[in-house]
């Protein structure tokens, strides 16, 4: 496999999982999963799991640690808020932004993310950016603008230097959680999309190494017709990921 582009499976644990039960699953994850140079496993457990999760993953290769958020200031009265500094100083080496969750129900916008973008690569984390469309968006028909627009406003003032240090993750909202996964077309249709906006700002030898997860009720089941697909370059797993067989198998899926 000459890939040029890194591949991964990310597991999104979201709100779940009590701090023993976290510590458990990391560990089985490390047991179950060799690194063969190719496929990186990335774990994004909840914050107050994190410092334990990376003395789990210390010394592996090929499994990183990520924050599911991260606030957009570098430190200060902010009450409840976890900085870029504090996930990079517990051994996080990427953060989550952009995720539909945070967007829905914690009110993220373009805006902000793209001031959380920022401070997250001064900070030395790469970030996986979420993007993805409502059904309502999907149904009339503007879904690839829509997309596009969300990592254009949140990512495209960024240099070329400081874009090698994101990967996208496109996660149709309608196919979150709900079973209802994107077809391997729909979702190669999207990642090709995006792939020629990153191309059209940042030049085509550079769209050919950028990175393209998908998420969205991604299971053992449908992993291996998705990541097949030439334009998407593994997953964000949040449900399958909370299984430590499940999210082996995906990563296993190439
Ligand atoms: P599910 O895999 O549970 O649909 O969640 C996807 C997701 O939101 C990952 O960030």
């Amino acid at each position: 496999m000459n890939n040029p582009r890194k591949q991964i499976v990310a597991g999104n644990w979201k709100m779940n999982m009590n701090f023993q039960e976290g510590c458990t699953l990391a560990a089985e994850v490390v047991k179950g999963f060799s690194y063969d140079g190719t496929v990186e496993v990335i774990l994004a457990p909840p914050f107050i799991h994190q410092a334990a999760v990376a003395e789990i993953l210390r010394g592996r290769e090929g499994i990183w640690l990520a924050g599911q958020n991260c606030h957009q200031e570098a430190s200060g009265a902010f009450t409840g808020e976890i900085s870029a500094d504090m996930l990079r100083s517990v051994g996080a080496r990427y953060v989550i932004l952009g995720h539909s969750e945070r967007r829905q129900y914690f009110g993220e916008d373009d805006e902000l993310l793209r001031s959380k973008v920022d401070r997250a690569l001064q900070s030395g984390l790469e970030v996986i950016f979420c993007c993805g469309e409502s059904l309502e968006i999907r149904e009339a028909g503007t879904h690839f603008d829509f997309v596009a627009g969300q990592i254009e406003k949140a990512l495209f003032h960024l240099s070329e230097e400081q874009m090698q240090h994101v990967v996208l993750a496109y996660e149709p909202i309608w196919a979150i959680g709900t079973g209802k996964t994107a077809s391997p077309e729909q979702a190669q249709a999207m990642h090709a999309h995006l792939r020629k906006r990153v191309e059209a700002q940042y030049g085509p030898a550079f769209a050919e190494r950028q990175t393209i997860l998908y998420g969205g009720s991604c299971k053992p089941a449908n992993a291996r017709e998705l990541f097949s697909q030439p334009d998407v370059d593994g997953g964000l797993i949040g449900g399958a990921s909370l299984k430590a067989n499940d999210f082996l198998s995906i990563c296993a899926s190439f």
